[in-house]
């Protein structure tokens, strides 16, 4: 095993362990410990609240667009280790800090999305950024999708929750799996816009994920993808999709996210690792 790829098995159980510890209940505070695990950049508010069921829902709300409002439900079933390292159970541990920044770049930029078609990939359990588009711009199409089946499902359950306050003409949610064409082929050159946070350290899928993104994207449609770099993927991502896509990476793409990246860096009471926490911003244009 090489330098890059030990580093990258420390990643994958980084990951596994953030689950395993993740086993306290949906609202229960962390335990007190002198370091705690770096969760959120805390670009948007979020609320507890409970529905009939007594099941939590995440409402999330941003101060500058005080219509904005999107409800999320995180998956409540704990999954036990052969469930963890089996088909993928990485987006069911929480809403990734890639996402939330994803999700608030979204919003920042909504007017980017009106009237067009975007499709949201690996979005988890949640799909918080493509729920986001669905809920806050009049997009012509919002189709939400992850390769794990029970991640789907909640995001279903999110719209449902989420229905009256759509704006989008129609919002859908269904499994896709970058690996297995039969399960886009039918989205061929559908898309002005692809989204995608924190999805390319999966070595066996890259390419799988480029291909996807080329096959669903309109000529000139345009892929955005926060991800951190989590050593060399970020880096191996792109230099695949260079021979497919015009492919631009910024680091200090907002003011804001810079800011909180520099505070976190400085806050000693969390582990904040810039290689597994900040995300780039990475742009491919399809020529
Ligand atoms: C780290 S999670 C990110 C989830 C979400 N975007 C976030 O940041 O919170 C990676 C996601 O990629 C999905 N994934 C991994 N391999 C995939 C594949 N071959 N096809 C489709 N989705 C895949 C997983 O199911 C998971 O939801």
């Amino acid at each position: 095993m090489n330098k890059f790829d030990k580093q990258k098995a420390s990643d994958r159980w980084e990951i596994l362990r953030q689950a395993i510890l993740k086993k306290t209940k949906d609202g229960e505070k962390h335990k007190k410990t002198s370091m705690i695990e770096f969760v959120s950049f805390n670009l948007l508010t979020t609320d507890q609240v409970l529905d009939n069921n007594g099941d939590v829902w995440h409402q999330y709300q941003y101060s500058s667009i005080p219509s904005f409002r999107a409800r999320i439900k995180h998956i409540s079933k704990s999954f036990n280790p052969e469930e963890l390292i089996g088909f993928n159970n990485t987006g069911n541990v929480c809403v990734w800090p890639a996402e939330e920044v994803l999700t608030y770049w979204c919003l920042e930029n909504r007017e980017l999305f009106r009237e067009k078609k975007i499709c949201e990939l690996g979005g988890g359990m949640t799909c918080l950024a493509g729920l986001t588009i669905g809920t806050s711009c009049e997009a012509e199409v919002v189709t939400l999708t992850d390769g794990n089946e029970d991640s789907v499902q909640n995001v279903k359950e999110i719209l449902k929750e989420n229905d009256k306050h759509l704006k989008a003409s129609q919002v859908d949610a269904s499994v896709l799996r970058w690996d297995k064409p039969e399960e886009y082929n039918n989205f061929m050159e559908m898309f002005d816009f692809v989204i995608s946070a924190d999805c390319l350290f999966f070595d066996q899928y890259r390419e799988d994920l480029v291909k996807t993104i080329n096959t669903i994207l309109k000529p000139k449609g345009i892929c955005i993808i926060f991800a951190p770099k989590r050593h060399n993927t970020c880096e191996e991502f792109c230099a695949i999709a260079k021979r497919k896509f015009e492919v631009t990476i910024d680091e200090r793409y907002d003011a804001v996210v810079w800011d909180k990246h520099i505070k976190a860096l400085e806050n000693s009471s969390e582990i904040y690792d810039e290689n597994r926490h900040y995300p780039l911003k990475i742009t491919l244009t399809k020529t």
